[in-house]
């Protein structure tokens, strides 16, 4: 059903893994698969908003009423959110960023040889961190941790340097949370202080939930 607070507000969600190219043939990635991100942009657009989803290569079918931005890598990524940035009010971040790309892609495929091979990896963009550099009035970021170890503290943290309103934390060590699975258990770390631990649930009852909060976050500022 349409959420009034919800209705005609801009939502942006990145979601999946990114692939960092090599050289023609091959990428560095990683287990995401995009259904937490997925599961966001179709409850966003089933409750009203003006939904766009920019997501890493996979399986998942375009969400109904979704525009949905294909990119590759965490560069890509980068670019088509900041693009974005003065346009939305609303940016999740369920993506799996890849921290590191290589130093340098090889235009040609590389040649086995050598028995030990050394990768150069450098540092991506921060791209909720740099949404939050230039968030206005009224915005509200929200982004993930996904942890294996002391989630609510370092949740926080993560909150503080990317100047974020929430953040959901998971265990990734956990077989029913994290990468893959249809299910999520997750500790949600509000900018306020406060802390809810979320019992076991479906990606979709989480994305639902996650939205719930976004929509009290808005309604407490004024439309427009
Ligand atoms: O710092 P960490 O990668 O743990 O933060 C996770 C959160 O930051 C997620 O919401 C993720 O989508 C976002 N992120 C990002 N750009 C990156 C790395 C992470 O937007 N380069």
């Amino acid at each position: 059903a349409v959420d009034p607070t919800l209705a005609g507000r801009r939502v942006l969600v990145t979601a999946g893994a990114t692939r960092e190219a090599l050289d023609p043939v091959r990428f560095l990635s990683n287990r995401s698969t995009g259904k937490m991100g997925y599961a966001l942009a179709r409850e966003a657009a089933r409750r009203g908003a003006q939904v766009v989803l920019v997501a890493g290569p996979g399986n998942l079918p375009d969400p109904e009423g979704v525009e949905v931005v294909h990119v590759e890598s965490a560069r890509d990524m980068h670019a088509a959110v900041l693009a974005r940035a003065g346009w939305l009010d609303v940016a999740i971040g369920a993506a799996a960023v890849a921290d590191y790309r290589p130093a340098v892609f090889q235009p040609h495929k590389i040649k086995k040889g050598e028995d030990r091979l050394v990768l150069e990896l450098v540092r991506n963009p921060d791209i909720l961190a740099d949404l939050g550099r230039q968030k206005r009035p009224g915005q509200v970021l929200v982004g993930f941790a996904a942890e294996t170890a002391d989630l609510a503290e370092y949740a926080r943290r993560k909150l503080e340097e990317k100047n974020l309103d929430l953040i959901v934390a998971n265990d990734v060590t956990q077989p029913d949370a994290g990468f893959a699975v249809d299910t999520n258990r997750a500790v949600l770390v509000h900018r306020d202080g406060r802390q809810e631990d979320l019992p076991l649930m479906s990606k979709d009852a989480l994305a639902a939930a996650i939205l719930d909060r976004v929509a009290a976050l808005l309604g407490r500022r004024d439309p427009e």
